[in-house]
């Protein structure tokens, strides 16, 4: 089997095709990755002499590129986008672009190349946002309700996705995934930046009052969904793939990080609120257990700890990105906290 894999250079790219060529050694995976700030080849440097593995440096809006590297493809696994909601807030115009128009380049290749699945990762924020005391869950009939740039432009790639299906026949699956940790996680995101925050001895930013809510699955098990979704997964269908926690809150979350690496919670700075913050996601993945058999593994509490040991262990990985274009993006979002 070939595969082509999108975005394979980033966290939850890279952590897939580690995974795939860990249970499938007989595949060829292509990784075409443009190697934004968030692409690192050092995510791959395990497999980096792997013969079933090759890198192609491009972006998914090339339509010349895309054609070529789509030859011989079986399946795609299109990962590729710009993902962090702070900087579609600022720069809005990138998202569009790459998770809009790329997923639409990429979806005429496969049509074009007669691919035999093209698997799109999606999220739950394209659902919107709950209230704090709704105990109601996304699930795949719940509405599109997109409230940021970076939501809007996976809602808009989502409804592509599914065009190409109803309309030329592309077999398309979908999965909208809750928040991913782990690691080679780009220390902008909450937890890599709890704790890389903490090594370095600095506090850490929470917005408003952190009682916001996500619904976190440890990667590897996102990987595994995946998996399943290629394997058994109906195609046409949208699959919602969600973790093990409960309604945790962010400074739960910090809490727990907190206790783990030994500190109190002077470490805590509260500061201005992301502007059209999502309250609170919680994802029913009963469809995905029901019809695929797929039930999350890793347990929050054990697999966080798991992933401070990394980020402990791995200081070179994110020291050297935290000194490149981090560290001006860090001073114009924390206003040089
Ligand atoms: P990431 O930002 O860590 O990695 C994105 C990768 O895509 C990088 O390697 C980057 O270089 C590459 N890329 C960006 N623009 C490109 C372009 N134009 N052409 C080719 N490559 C390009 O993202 P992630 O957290 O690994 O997320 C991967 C996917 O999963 C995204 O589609 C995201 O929307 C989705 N998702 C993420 C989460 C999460 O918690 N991180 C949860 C659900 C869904
Ligand atoms: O739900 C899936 C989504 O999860 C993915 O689609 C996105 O690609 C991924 O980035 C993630 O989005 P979030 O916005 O939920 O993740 P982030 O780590 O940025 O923020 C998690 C929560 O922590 C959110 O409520 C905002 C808050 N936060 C975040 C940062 C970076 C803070 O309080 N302080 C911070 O400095």
């Amino acid at each position: 089997m070939k595969l082509l894999v999108t975005g394979g250079a980033g966290f939850i790219g890279s952590n897939f095709i580690h995974y795939w060529l860990k249970n499938n050694p007989q595949d060829f995976i292509v990784n075409l990755d443009k190697l934004t700030y968030a692409g690192n080849l050092e995510n791959l440097k395990k497999i980096k002499d792997n013969p079933n593995c090759r890198f192609v440096k491009g972006d998914i809006c090339d339509g010349k590129l895309v054609d070529e590297v789509m030859d011989g493809i079986d399946i795609v696994v299109h990962f590729a986008a710009e993902s962090h909601v702070d900087r579609s807030i600022k720069s809005p115009s990138i998202f569009i672009k790459t998770n809009i128009i790329g997923t639409q380049v990429l979806l005429e290749g496969a049509l074009k190349r007669k691919v035999k699945r093209f698997h799109h990762i999606s999220t739950d924020e394209v659902f919107g946002s709950l209230n704090l005391d709704d105990l109601s869950k996304f699930d795949e009939r719940t509405p599109y309700n997109p409230r940021s740039p970076y939501s809007a432009s996976k809602a808009g790639s989502d409804h592509l996705v599914m065009s190409y299906f109803y309309t030329y026949g592309l077999p398309v699956t979908i999965s909208n995934c809750s928040n991913n940790f782990g690691p080679f996680q780009y220390p902008e995101k909450l937890i890599p930046l709890a704790i890389t925050n903490i090594l370095e001895g600095k506090t850490i930013p929470i917005y408003g009052d952190g009682l916001y809510v996500r619904d976190w699955l440890y990667v590897e098990d996102h990987c595994r969904a995946i998996d399943l979704i290629l394997s058994s997964g109906k195609i046409g269908e949208t699959y919602c793939v969600g973790g093990l926690t409960e309604d945790i809150s962010n400074l739960d979350v910090i809490t727990k990080i907190l206790e783990i690496m030994g500190k109190n919670k002077d470490c805590l700075e509260f500061v201005k609120d992301r502007m059209g913050h999502d309250r609170k996601y919680a994802i029913n993945w009963s469809k995905i257990k029901q019809e695929l058999g797929f039930i999350p593994e890793h347990d929050f509490t054990h697999w966080l700890e798991q992933t401070v040991k990394w980020y402990e262990e791995n200081e070179t990985w994110w020291k050297r990105l935290k000194q490149d274009e981090f560290s001006n993006y860090y001073k114009e979002q924390y206003n040089d906290l």
